[in-house]
């Protein structure tokens, strides 16, 4: 056997993704992938802005570029997260390859083996990843309808520092709840005068589907006036494309000091040719329209989604409808074992994400992740129709 570093020895392939491998039958309706819809993608708007690109500039795209990012891009992304209330100015913005790898260099940067790191429960497979392989003790606290629950959170805080705490407050991964301001503001409370690192991923910030979900979105980091030290990121993947690797993280000078050194480490750069043409994208003012388009077509998909379940599900499986973002996340009665269904129903032509892949204590079996994202409209109801007869007959088999 190769011999594997300490830090990969303990790493293995989920269960899930063992059983995913089974659902990639081209007729298969798959509700699995927390992705955009492939006909979304701005692909005229892009082809355009590189052809009519000044020459010099297409020169610049296939260049190596500074560690922190591509001038232009990181001066837009500041005026656009001015817009959100982001402390800009007292803070330093850096261009992360996804922002995924913002998730990582923090990790790389904090994280010693044994230290404790809490999440939310349920939380993103993404985060929960990048905290294991840097072999953080991961506690986590459930979620409760309007954002974490502050009553266990101080309960455990009682007698433990993390030396993070990762949460997703807009739209959430896979729960597809928002924190209410009030929630955001207690929790800034909460974690005052304590040295923890509030880590705020804000993916799906963009996502939203009326106006009040859309006040809502105020990031924990634009409201604090606390001591608490916010490290955010933000990401183009679900506001231009994943394929675009790129992301972004808003920290103290302190924490982007040694985080620049480490992504040059890691990448030198993000890729500067996607940097460009997302650069030229904002600067051509072709973002707000293109949000515009994909939030009524999200919005779309989760209405027929909403309709589908509605229809289909037994009355004891319980959700909350997401007021944006890609996700629904369902209840089975307690006891029951998503895993059973997801394998029925892989084999009728339906896949969603079991809910124990988002929990980093692997303890949630009772739930169902199913993203209305990536899948055409027009197959939303039957998927969900075979998903709903495998869970009815699951509740025959074990009532
Ligand atoms: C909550 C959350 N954070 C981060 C990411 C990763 O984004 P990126 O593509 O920017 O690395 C995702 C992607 O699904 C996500 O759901």
């Amino acid at each position: 056997m190769p011999n594997f570093s300490q830090t990969v020895q303990h790493i293995r392939s989920s269960e899930i993704r063992d059983l995913m491998k089974l659902a990639t039958r081209s007729d298969i309706i798959s509700f699995a992938g927390g992705m955009p819809n492939n006909d979304l993608f701005p692909v005229a708007e892009i082809e355009e802005l590189f052809l009519k690109m000044d020459p010099e500039k297409k020169k610049t795209a296939f260049q190596y570029g500074p560690t922190p990012g591509y001038p232009p891009l990181l001066e837009a992304l500041k005026e656009y997260l001015r817009t959100k209330g982001l402390p800009v100015d007292t803070h330093k913005l850096m261009i992360t390859t996804g922002s995924m790898q913002a998730i990582n260099i923090l990790g790389m940067e904090f994280i010693n083996p044994g230290d404790l790191v809490m999440t939310e429960t349920p939380s993103f497979i993404g985060g929960i990843a990048v905290f294991k392989t840097f072999q953080a003790r991961i506690k986590s606290i459930p979620l409760e309808a309007d954002g974490i629950d502050l009553e266990a959170l101080e309960t455990v805080l009682e007698k433990e520092t993390p030396k993070i705490l990762y949460v997703i407050p807009n739209f959430h991964n896979p729960a597809g709840i928002i924190y209410s301001k009030e929630k955001r503001l207690k929790l800034l409370e909460l974690l005052k005068d304590k040295n923890i690192i509030l880590l705020e991923d804000d993916a799906y910030n963009e996502l939203y589907f009326n106006n009040e979900a859309k006040a809502m979105t105020t990031p924990i980091m634009a409201l604090n006036k606390t001591d608490v030290e916010v490290v955010y990121t933000g990401s183009f993947s679900k506001i231009l494309g994943p394929g675009f690797r790129l992301g972004w993280m808003l920290a103290s000078p302190e924490i982007y000091e040694k985080a620049q050194i480490i992504k040059q480490g890691i990448d030198s750069c993000s890729p500067n040719f996607t940097q460009v043409l997302a650069h030229e994208f904002m600067q051509k003012g072709y973002l707000e329209p293109y949000l515009h388009k994909i939030r009524q077509e999200y919005h779309e998909r989760r209405d027929l989604m909403q309709a589908a379940l509605k229809k289909y599900m037994p009355q004891e499986v319980q959700w909350q409808v997401p007021q944006g973002g890609f996700y629904f996340w369902l209840k089975l009665p307690e006891g029951m074992d998503a895993k059973e269904i997801v394998k029925d129903s892989i084999i009728k032509g339906a896949v969603f994400v079991t809910g124990k892949t988002f929990d980093p204590q692997a303890e949630n079996l009772n739930y169902m992740r199913l993203a209305y994202s990536n899948m055409d409209k027009n197959q939303i109801d039957e998927g969900v129709k075979i998903i709903a007869e495998s869970v009815k007959k699951y509740m025959r088999v074990y009532s």
